[in-house]
């Protein structure tokens, strides 16, 4: 028998698109390694999942096309994602910063993607290798069965102890499709000896800002064992370059909370004035790094507002990331010029289509990444 499509990865992107797909009246079937479906799923939102964000649009994504994402988005948008997940009637919330979670479990998400799979009459295979790829005649030959559709939806390799590969990237190459370099994003950086000082306070968080580059993120900040982490650091790490500083803005009116302290208790030190504001782990840090003993009423006004002006533009220089071992995401990936923008198929090679975090589309925290999988998904799904 000739499948309508093929379908490789049952994470997030591949379960919708195969249900869209199915659904519309095509025969699919869905492979996957892995021994379960949704594996990313399940974990993500400490197990509640952040399944989509109520202002998402294209600029919350990055990629080397920042319209590309446009058409899709506006196609499936979080509010039929939400519809999905009401008419399933899985309860859910919103927590901060238009970040929309299930009350209960992430896996009421991955139970209602394989309803609507089931509804679609998809053949769901796990533990299954892809193996090599063949196309004749127009068709896609895979793990000895034949499809008039193939769609890419292996994500990217961050995470790879949960089953996270490159293959997007290989059967890409196979069909001299362009890839854009991928990287680790949403990920924590390392920090060198010259930061050890912070490196000794792990497990303290502040309310910051966070900046690279011109592009900057108000969130918590947290200091790790190795680096940095945190939201707003996770943020600004998408954006980030090999060799760029980044900066912290941890205590905003720094400066007038420095002179309003020197002038209320003139007899106190600098740690005592910063832990007023700031985690006393922190305020002693800081202390250490700046090196000034003196009784806040013997330090000069013009130190003290350097102090100030340090605190709002905490510079650091990482030594690098965690790595795809912590990556939340994959950045980079298939080329968006190569692909159709309303049905994610690519220009040159009719039938093979490509969705999900395997695309050079890459949103912020905060529930972006999924919608870009539903969105994608749909649209490929509905074209097959
Ligand atoms: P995904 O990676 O989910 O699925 C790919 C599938 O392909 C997997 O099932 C895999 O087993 C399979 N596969 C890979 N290689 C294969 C091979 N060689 N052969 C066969 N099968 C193969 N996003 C968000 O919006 N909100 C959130 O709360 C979170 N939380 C979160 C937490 C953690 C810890 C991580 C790692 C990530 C998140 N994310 C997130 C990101 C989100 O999980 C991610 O963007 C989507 O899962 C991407 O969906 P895809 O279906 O494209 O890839």
């Amino acid at each position: 028998m000739t499948w309508d499509a093929i379908i490789l990865g049952a994470g997030g992107a591949g379960l919708l698109a195969a249900a869209a797909a199915g659904q519309a009246g095509a025969k699919v079937l869905l492979l996957d390694h892995a021994d379960k479906p949704g594996k990313k799923i399940l974990i993500s939102g400490g197990g509640r999942c952040n399944f989509t964000n109520t202002g998402c649009e294209a600029s919350c994504f990055l990629s080397e096309n920042p319209h590309f994402a446009k058409s899709a988005l506006s196609r499936f948008t979080q509010w039929d994602f939400l519809a999905l997940i009401e008419k399933h009637g899985i309860a859910w919330h919103e927590k901060t910063l238009g970040q929309l979670f299930c009350d209960g479990s992430a896996r009421q998400v991955v139970a209602m993607l394989l309803d609507e799979c089931a509804k679609g009459q998809v053949d769901v295979r796990l533990s299954t290798s892809i193996g090599e790829i063949a196309h004749r005649d127009g068709a896609f030959h895979v793990a000895g069965e034949v499809a008039r559709n193939l769609v890419i939806a292996t994500g990217g390799p961050s995470i790879p102890k949960m089953g996270a590969t490159g293959v997007a990237y290989d059967i890409a190459a196979q069909f001299d499709v362009p890839i854009v370099t991928p990287r680790p994003a949403l990920v924590p950086f390392t920090l060198g000896e010259e930061d050890q000082a912070f490196k000794d306070i792990a497990g303290v968080a502040v309310p910051s800002v966070a900046g690279v580059a011109g592009v900057i993120f108000e969130e918590a900040s947290l200091f790790t064992h190795r680096g940095l982490s945190g939201p707003a650091i996770l943020q600004i790490s998408s954006y980030w370059s090999e060799g760029q500083p980044i900066w912290i803005n941890i205590l905003k009116d720094a400066q007038t909370h420095l002179k309003e302290a020197k002038r209320r208790m003139p007899r106190a030190h600098l740690k005592a004035a910063l832990a007023e504001h700031l985690p006393k782990r922190l305020a002693d840090a800081l202390h250490e790094v700046f090196g000034i003993t003196k009784e806040l009423a013997n330090v000069p006004d013009s130190d003290l507002m350097a102090v100030a002006e340090r605190l709002t533009r905490l510079e650091f220089q990482p030594t690098g990331t965690e790595g795809y071992a912590k990556a939340e995401v994959t950045a980079g990936g298939i080329d968006t010029n190569a692909l159709s923008s309303k049905t994610m198929e690519v220009k040159a090679v009719p039938g093979l289509f490509a969705i999900g975090e395997a695309v050079d589309v890459t949103g912020w925290l905060g529930g972006y990444n999924f919608q870009w999988a539903w969105s994608s998904a749909v649209a490929a799904g509905t074209d097959i």
